[in-house]
């Protein structure tokens, strides 16, 4: 069997047969219950859609702000929580929690944010690095999940001087992680440059029994097909990519399951989509905070489509409802989908960082297990 037919035969999580292979990726700030559901609708409703990130001490204090975060739509199975932290303790008791309280099936960790305020305290991407402390980490959360899946998301290292992913991978699968994804940069790399999927191939070979998922740079269906191709993976993880784009899923359940890719959607249903994911917003946070967040999709949604400087102004400040409705009427229906200037990148990309800035003397003692001070609070995501 070629390595896409493998793959479309099926990928497990715990008890989730995720059908066809493909995971939104968490991306703060992004994929709430209201942008889970679009994905979802135009997806396959057994692929797995992961939510923002929420930090396992917030959970532990039962903070407000965090617990409306955590909601789930009535039809989200699995609902897919993601936690960050830096102590075992913390996020073993978060995930008590979050199983005892019945909020989540299936739990992820972030171990890829790259950004200096959270690298500083040794969270995030730095934290692979210290082995012990890691695998102290998965030991506390798989033993507190009981049946419930935990997966962990991985950058490749810290920097070309120091990959992590090969150890990360065998250490979490040794302590029982249900699978592991890749995000195929160094936390110095950030969003820039291309992903090294070769780094997927390695981890796959290192890692063999449990599925292994590929992530970086997926942004279109035929990405998708290509990196399962060329490295194996059980599975892929997409995150710019569906950035004012949800019906991509649309685009990687047809493309895995070999049948036509549909194509993309003109300017009309663009606005329509736009406007449902404006509706689902306002439904979970009300209008006011709704429309401080759709402002940043609407480039996304626009991209490449010709609307005209002042239009694309207008959206980008909407302020009501009625407002989008009256805009989207100004739309030229019939425009149809930009292909080329709609499918490269998008999203965070920017430059590499120099220097990925970690605690005084991180890097001296990988097997140092002492859990760092301050790191437990992180808002930037991945
Ligand atoms: C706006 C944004 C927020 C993100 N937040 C998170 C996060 O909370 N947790 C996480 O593990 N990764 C986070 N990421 C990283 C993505 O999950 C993903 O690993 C990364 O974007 C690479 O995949 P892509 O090339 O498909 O975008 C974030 C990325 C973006 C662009």
């Amino acid at each position: 069997m070629t390595a896409v037919a493998e793959t479309r035969a099926g990928l497990r999580i715990g008890p989730y047969q995720v059908d066809p292979p493909v995971v939104l990726a968490p991306m703060a700030g992004i994929t709430n219950v209201a942008f889970r559901t679009l994905c979802r609708e135009f997806g396959s409703p057994d692929a797995i859609y992961v939510c923002e990130m929420i930090t396992a001490r917030a959970v532990v204090e039962r903070n407000e702000k965090t617990l409306h975060m955590m909601a789930f739509g009535p039809d989200e199975s699995p609902r897919s929580m993601q936690l960050y932290g830096v102590d075992p303790k913390t996020l073993g008791e978060a995930v008590r929690i979050v199983v005892g309280e019945g909020w989540a099936d299936h739990i992820d960790m972030n171990l890829g944010c790259p950004v200096k305020k959270v690298t500083r305290l040794g969270g995030g991407a730095a934290l692979p690095y210290k082995r012990r402390l890691f695998a102290n980490i998965v030991r506390e959360m798989v033993a507190a999940a009981g049946d419930v899946p935990v997966t962990f998301k991985f950058r490749i290292g810290i920097d070309d001087d120091h990959h992590t992913h090969l150890d990360t991978g065998r250490i979490a699968e040794a302590e029982g992680a249900a699978a592991v994804s890749l995000h195929a940069r160094t936390a110095a790399q950030l969003y820039s440059g291309q992903a090294d999927w070769t780094a997927i191939t390695r981890l796959k070979e290192a890692v063999t029994t449990i599925p292994v998922l590929g992530n970086g740079d997926i942004f279109t269906a035929d990405d998708a097909l290509r990196m399962i191709a060329e490295t194996g993976c059980d599975g892929v993880v997409v995150g710019r990519g569906c950035l004012g784009r949800p019906w991509l899923f649309a685009e990687l359940s047809a493309a895995l399951r070999d049948q036509p890719i549909p194509e993309g959607p003109t300017l009309g249903r663009v606005g329509e989509i736009l406007l449902r994911h404006a509706q689902l917003l306002t439904e979970h946070d009300g209008e006011d905070k709704a429309m401080r967040d759709i402002r940043k999709h609407m480039a996304w949604y626009l991209m490449g489509y010709p609307v005209g400087s002042d239009l694309r102004r207008k959206f980008a400040t909407v302020s009501s409802l009625t407002q989008i409705e009256d805009l989207v009427t100004q739309l030229d229906p019939t425009i149809p989908f930009p292909v080329e200037a709609a499918t490269g990148p998008r999203g965070r990309q920017g430059s590499p960082q120099p220097k990925v800035t970690l605690p005084e003397g991180w890097l001296d003692n990988p097997e140092d297990a002492t859990v760092p001070t301050a790191a437990d609070v992180m808002h930037s995501g991945g």
